[in-house]
Formats: structure tokens, C-alpha cells, sequence
């Protein structure tokens, strides 16, 4: 739990935004535990940006300079984020990896949601990897980011079993359902209940935090 006062989130994502949108409308059902601010996208063309404005969120596109794989000057983005006084950055297919400043700057206060059951199939392409090594059951994360990718202490998970007769597009679809449910009912938990860290494991419950 963060503080008494309703948290600022902001969301970043570089394409769809459907789990942008589940987060959206858990937040204008009053849902999601604090209120969403802003999406930040490094892609202009992104359809969250889109989504946001349907909602009347704030879309911005700060510069992300001339690398494809991380922002060359997170400044803008940090300082976007602090303007707006956001407590809580919430990653929802946000395609490029973050680095030291965002990262000191929100250690404990990032979170991100991935198509697999971590620490399984880190990476790109998480549900083609599960299928391809033909698990039984995969499912989601959402977890706390830090420097190495896809690695932070698990916030939530939800599983999805593999069905006899999926394709890959089928699975993705239970995957991409289960995801909208775990992110906004994970980031309310965050937000709401005390928790602790207990080397990897984040511990929720009042007494557990009080012990940490
Ligand atoms: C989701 O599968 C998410 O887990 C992954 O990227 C995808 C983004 O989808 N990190 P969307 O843009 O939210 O529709």
C-alpha cells in the first residue's frame, strides 16, 4: 500500500492498449485502486493513445531519440511523469527497456504485466515460446520492474491451461482475457493492501508488512 491518498497512475504502451483499456474501465468503475492520469507511448501510431483520448486520459509521445530498443534520454519521460505527480507507472506492452533514471526514480512504484508464467519464457514473443514448447498450462504476471528484463518480485499470476485443441490463436486470445482480469485486480491489491518484500517475495497482508 502506497499512501492514504488516491495514487496517480500512468500507463505506457507502445501498440494495442488492450490492457491499457482493462485498466481504464476497472479505473472509471472505480475499480483500479487510484486514478489514471496519463498514457505515454514511444509509438504515435499506437492505438492506446487512441483509447486514451476516448477516455479522456492524456496521450503524450515524449522524443524517444534514435535507438528501436530503449529511450536514448529518459528526462523527458521522468520529467513528464513528475509533472504530473504520478506515483505509479504501470508498463502494458510497452516495448522498449527502461533504464536508471526511470527506474531509481520508480524502484518499487513500476509494474508490468507479461504473457507468461514467469520466470518462464522471459522476453518477446511469450506466448508463441509457451506454445512452441507445448505446455500443458501457461498464464500471466504481473510484477514489480527492475534492471534485469522481465525479473521483479511477483505482484500476481493467473494461470491458463492449454487446451487439446488450440491453435496458437486461441490460446492467445484466453491469454490476452486473462491478463485484462489479472492487471487491474493486481494493481488494486498493490495499491490497497499493505505488503512487504521478503528478499524476492512480496508478502501482502497488514501483519506480514508490519513485520517487514
Ligand atoms: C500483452 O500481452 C502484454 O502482456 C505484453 O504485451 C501485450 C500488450 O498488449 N507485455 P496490449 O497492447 O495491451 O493489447
Amino acid at each position: 500500500m502506497l499512501s492514504a491518498r488516491s495514487a496517480r497512475l500512468a500507463v505506457f504502451a507502445s501498440g494495442n492498449g488492450s490492457n491499457f483499456e482493462a485498466l481504464a474501465s476497472a479505473a472509471s468503475r472505480g475499480e483500479l485502486g487510484g486514478d489514471l492520469v496519463a498514457v505515454l507511448s514511444d509509438n504515435p501510431q499506437a492505438f492506446a493513445l487512441e483509447r486514451a483520448r476516448r477516455h479522456g486520459i492524456e496521450a503524450l509521445t515524449p522524443p524517444t531519440g534514435r535507438f528501436r530498443s530503449r529511450l536514448e534520454d529518459e528526462t523527458p519521460w521522468l520529467d513528464a511523469l513528475r509533472e504530473r505527480r504520478i506515483d505509479v507507472v504501470l508498463l502494458a506492452g510497452f516495448m522498449r527497456r527502461l533504464h536508471a533514471p526511470l527506474l531509481d526514480a520508480f524502484a518499487g512504484r513500476m509494474l508490468n504485466i507479461h504473457p507468461s508464467l514467469l520466470p518462464s519464457f522471459p522476453g518477446l514473443d511469450a506466448i508463441g515460446q509457451a506454445w512452441r514448447h507445448g505446455v500443458r498450462v501457461t498464464g500471466c504476471t504481473v510484477h514489480l520492474v527492475e534492471d534485469a528484463l522481465d525479473a521483479g518480485p511477483i505482484v500476481a499470476q493467473a494461470t491458463v491451461e492449454v487446451l487439446g485443441d488450440d491453435t496458437q490463436d486461441s490460446l492467445e486470445a484466453r491469454m490476452h482475457a486473462a491478463e485484462h482480469r489479472l492487471y487491474p485486480a493486481a494493481v488494486r491489491r498493490y495499491l490497497t493492501e499493505p505488503f512487504r518484500l521478503d528478499g524476492r517475495r512480496l508478502v501482502f497482508g497488514a501483519a506480514e508488512a508490519a513485520r517487514g
